[in-house]
């Protein structure tokens, strides 16, 4: 027969299809992350970006929807009492999707942050259709040091709309925002969010490790180069006037940076509430440049809703 001279590689054929189908489907179900206890910086990451922060079913547009707010409390919302040390808050309004640190705590990963988030810190009681606020705190598991997430609102009973009536506007940060900004305007074409194990260390800070990308989705790690990697930006650069100057028209700053300037992001108008002219901006911005006069035009204070100061916002949390 035939068909037997062929028997050998129909049995090597199907088990070299079979094994790259067990490849295929079943190592993807191994949880990789597993191997990766989301540290302090992760878990600050994604309470502070919450679920929505890439493009997706509920935000399609990228208009930034539902985002929570970051804030430092440093008085009891209900007793006005002030703190001893200021407290990082994540609040998260009535509506406002959990990330999957939350909803799924198997992404938190490791026995110990689920086991204290859940036990001491009541993530489970969270409802997003009420809000709720969280924080982060330390702990002793089996006699390991650490960090877990706290579900404010059924702890103590702060809810939302309290906590934020605690903290000025000013102090409010919304990078959850800003980071789909960065998606949006294309960052990531330049910049990447991913200092490599070389001596990229010295420059950018240290790579991210498994456990600070836990519920994060996108990395936005960016894959090509051309302009500084900016995961730690706000540690090294956190200078609110550099960095707003430079969004607004990197030639301020960096005379033959061939990074676009972002001034509409600044939308109508400034933080005073005055009409920014774009046009009178612009004019005398190019005769500065071409060295008529000596000082270049002002740029404007972004109002605090403007995606500018969201942007910005954003930048600065990259610590
Ligand atoms: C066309 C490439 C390009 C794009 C797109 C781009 N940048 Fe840049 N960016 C640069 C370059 C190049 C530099 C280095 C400084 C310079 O030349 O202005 C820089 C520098 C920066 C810095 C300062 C980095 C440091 O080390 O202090 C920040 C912050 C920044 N960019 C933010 C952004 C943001 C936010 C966006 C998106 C809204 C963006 N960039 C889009 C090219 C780009």
């Amino acid at each position: 027969m035939a068909f037997r001279e062929y028997k050998m590689g129909g049995m090597f054929f199907g088990f070299a299809l079979g094994f790259s189908m067990l490849i295929t489907i079943f190592f993807p179900t191994i949880y990789i992350t597993n191997h990766g206890a989301p540290n302090d910086y992760g878990l600050d990451k994604t309470m502070t970006y919450g679920h929505n922060n890439g493009f997706t079913y509920s935000d399609p547009f990228l208009k930034q929807w539902h985002k929570p707010i970051k804030a430092v409390l440093s008085k009891d919302p209900v007793t006005g009492q002030a703190f001893a040390k200021p407290m990082t808050v994540y609040v998260y309004r009535a509506g406002d999707p959990f990330p999957s640190t939350i909803t799924h705590p198997r992404v938190l990963a490791g026995e110990g942050v689920i086991a204290l988030s859940k036990s001491k810190g009541k993530i489970e009681a969270a409802d997003d259709s009420k809000g709720a606020v969280f924080t982060l705190a330390n702990g002793a598991y089996k006699g390991k040091e650490l960090s877990y997430i706290v579900d404010l609102t059924a702890t103590r009973n702060w809810t939302p709309t309290q906590v934020l009536a605690a903290v000025p506007v000013a102090q409010q940060s919304h990078a959850s925002q800003g980071r789909t900004l960065y998606m949006r305007e294309g960052c990531w074409w330049c910049h990447t969010l991913l200092p490599e194990e070389t001596q990229d260390w010295e420059t950018f800070g240290r790579p991210p490790l498994v456990g600070d990308l836990n519920g994060q989705s996108p990395t936005t790690f960016g894959s090509d180069r051309k302009a500084p990697d900016l995961l730690h930006v706000g540690s090294r650069n956190s200078s609110r006037e550099w960095i707003t100057m430079h969004l607004f028209n990197p030639r301020l700053v960096q005379p033959h940076s061939i990074m676009p300037r972002f001034d509409y992001l600044w939308g109508d108008k400034d933080a005073n509430g005055k009409t920014i002219n774009y046009t009178k901006w612009r004019k005398d911005y190019l005769e500065y440049a071409a060295g008529k006069t000596i000082y270049p035009p002002e740029v404007p204070t972004p109002a605090k809703s403007s995606e500018a100061s969201h942007l910005i916002e954003y930048l600065l949390d990259l610590k």
